[in-house]
């Protein structure tokens, strides 16, 4: 993926203050759906799509709930000079080429990959197999530096991502893991950790691959990554951030699945206490967590994925239980709302002044 090297006009004149945004991977389900949120929100304009292969391609050809977008997609970005930010689908190690580039231009930029959430360089080769390009622009690399990346989890970082320009958007299984453990990290309560975790097919993305066929994964749940999955680097650093103790946190076992539906994700925390913890104690450490967030739920009951599905909402809900004496912390999200496109636009909200639920309350449950 590359940027255009000589100016071109935009397809889309400026109107107004609208903030000028471009989707980098628009042909993928993450992509697509930018466009359907970003399409509906108030403040921004959509000037550009691209995708690798799929010149000029109408977005709403692949995707025909997109069909009253007049926008096609083309091969390279547009000239920089016209763009406020640039919203980036693509698999890992793809943006790591194109983001200092962006950064340069005082583009602001938003990387739904994982290619900018881990500030330890080594974690690339070790996790991604490539050595990360650009290692001056990972989180915490440079002390008080504006282009560093922050982790783009609002509950976590709101006052690093008022000013970020540049934003790591976290992966959909630590998104859903990290709110249902977070009020639990914060309190020094996580003393060992199993995290069992499903999601639907779609978190996979679209391109074919046999075991993402119907008839491969209809009425039937497989574990996978056994041995060590990508995204549990990004975890422990964030429950390290939050105090976690460090045995704890070396020690955590995470197993995701996938699950016979499209989308939905559903986090599972097996948590053996640091110390005795009630019932009600919990929920009063949970309420207060999550007292002024808008977009997590304290559940009273266990949630189903279903109750968030097309919903940038979180729903978390912790239990007791008495005879193991266990914690079980549960989090839902919609994968590709709250997990990725979604939390994107609440980041990228806080980031440019907006208030933080622009452009998202409006999306429905149950669409
Ligand atoms: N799916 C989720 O639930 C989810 C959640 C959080 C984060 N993410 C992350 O978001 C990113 C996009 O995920 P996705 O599920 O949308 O994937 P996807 O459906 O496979 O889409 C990937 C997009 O990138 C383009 N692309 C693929 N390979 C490329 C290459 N080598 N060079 C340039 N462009 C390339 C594709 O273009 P073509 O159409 O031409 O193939 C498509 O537009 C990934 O980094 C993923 O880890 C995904």
């Amino acid at each position: 993926m590359t940027i255009a090297q000589t100016a071109r006009p935009l397809t889309q004149p400026r109107e107004g203050n609208r903030i000028r945004v471009a989707i980098l991977g628009a042909t993928g389900y993450v992509g697509a759906e930018l466009v359907r949120v970003l399409s509906r929100h108030p403040a921004v304009t959509i000037v550009a799509l691209a995708a690798r292969n799929r010149e000029n391609l109408a977005i709403g050809d692949p995707y025909p709930h997109l069909a009253s977008s007049e926008l096609r997609i083309e091969a390279e970005l547009p000239d920089t000079a016209g763009l406020d930010a640039v919203f980036i689908a693509l698999p890992h190690g793809q943006a790591a080429g194109v983001v200092p580039q962006l950064i340069a231009a005082g583009t602001r930029v938003i990387d739904m990959g994982p290619d900018f959430r881990l500030g330890d360089p080594a974690a690339y080769p070790a996790w991604y197999a490539f050595d990360h390009p650009s290692p001056e622009l990972l989180p915490g690399a440079v002390e008080d530096s504006p282009t560093t990346a922050v982790y783009g989890l609002p509950e976590l970082h709101r006052d690093q991502l008022r000013s970020a320009r540049l934003i790591a958007s976290p992966g959909c299984y630590p998104t859903a893991t990290l709110l249902a453990l977070a009020p639990l990290a914060r309190d020094g309560l996580i003393g060992e950790l199993v995290v069992d975790a499903k999601s639907g097919v779609s978190g996979a993305g679209r391109e074919a691959k046999l075991e993402s066929l119907f008839g491969e994964i209809n009425e039937s749940v497989r574990a996978y990554g056994l041995g060590g999955h990508r995204h549990l680097p990004e975890m422990q650093q964030e429950l390290r951030a939050l105090g976690t103790d460090a045995g704890a946190v070396e020690g955590m076992l995470f197993v995701p699945h996938l699950m016979p539906m499209t989308r939905g994700l559903m986090a599972t925390c097996h948590v053996r206490p640091t110390r005795p913890v009630s019932s009600d104690d919990l929920a009063a450490l949970y309420r207060a967590a999550y007292l002024d967030e808008p977009f997590v739920e304290v559940a009273a009951e266990a949630p189903a994925t279903k109750s968030v599905t097309g919903s940038n909402r979180a729903r978390v809900f912790p239990s007791l239980d008495a005879r193991s004496g266990r914690i079980v912390a549960i989090g839902v999200i919609d994968n590709l709302v709250k997990g990725a496109a979604g939390q994107a636009i609440q980041s990228f909200n806080l980031a440019v002044g907006l208030p933080e639920t622009t452009g998202l309350e409006q999306l429905a449950l149950y669409p």
